[in-house]
């Protein structure tokens, strides 16, 4: 019994999402105002371009198309320098254990982040040769809450969407999943993740034995 498992990174696999709201935060900052925590939860799994577009409603600022795409940039150059940091500690508790379960039963498993990072990031880790199929900002047109990134890595590991459950810590990602007919996975709180089929605060919350059900099911 073949199922297909698909991760979102930021979040699931590695807590990338602290460097993420630390680069937006110096950004929003830089412009005049701050971004708290609560705002943060929107951004996550939201592309790049989608959270900059957010960030300076919230402050209520327009720019050029030139000044927009300068900051895109240092966003990115920001971000990255926290990256460069990174290494196979960072992946988060219990992550590895069921990445080998997977394996060890021979079951589908693929990456599906907003991220045009993604790839480097897996390879910091040393997860890249994990994942079966990679599907990241860089391939598709339509992000997060559409269910493109989902489906794509579906097709890749070739699986049904209904065979398919996706692992997810932000709102947009959880939507997509559903909306993908996959069933969600939450990894953060019920407040914020509600609309998931399963919540858990993290991968140490999720016994083997769930695991198991999910494939045999
Ligand atoms: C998602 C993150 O995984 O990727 C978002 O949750 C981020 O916070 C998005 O904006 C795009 O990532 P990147 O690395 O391409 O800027
Ligand atoms: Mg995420």
């Amino acid at each position: 019994n073949k199922k297909g498992f698909i991760f979102d990174l930021d979040g699931v696999i590695v807590d990338t999402a602290k460097y993420h709201y630390l680069s937006w935060k110096s950004l929003a900052n830089e412009l005049g105002f701050d971004i708290t925590l609560e705002q943060n939860e929107q951004l996550k799994g939201v592309s790049r371009v989608r959270s900059l577009e957010i960030i300076l409603g919230w402050g209520n600022k327009t720019l050029t198309e030139e000044a927009f795409a300068k900051y895109m940039a240092e966003k990115n150059d920001n971000y990255l320098s926290h990256i460069a940091q990174m290494d196979a500690g960072e992946i988060l508790p219990d992550i590895p254990k069921t990445l080998n379960y997977l394996q060890e039963t021979q079951q589908g498993i693929a990456l599906g982040s907003a991220s045009k990072n993604a790839r480097k990031i897996l390879q910091k880790v040393n997860l890249y040769e994990t994942f079966q199929a990679i599907v990241d900002g860089n391939d598709v047109s339509k992000a997060k809450p559409d269910p493109e990134v989902f489906l794509i890595a579906a097709q890749q590991l070739n699986t049904v969407p209904t065979d398919c459950i996706v692992f997810e810590d932000s709102v947009a990602g959880v939507t997509a999943a559903n909306a993908a007919g996959m069933i969600s996975i939450g990894i953060g709180s019920d407040e914020t993740l509600g609309h998931a089929d399963y919540v858990f605060n993290d991968f140490t919350e999720i016994q083997t034995r769930f695991i198991e059900e999910l494939i045999n099911r």
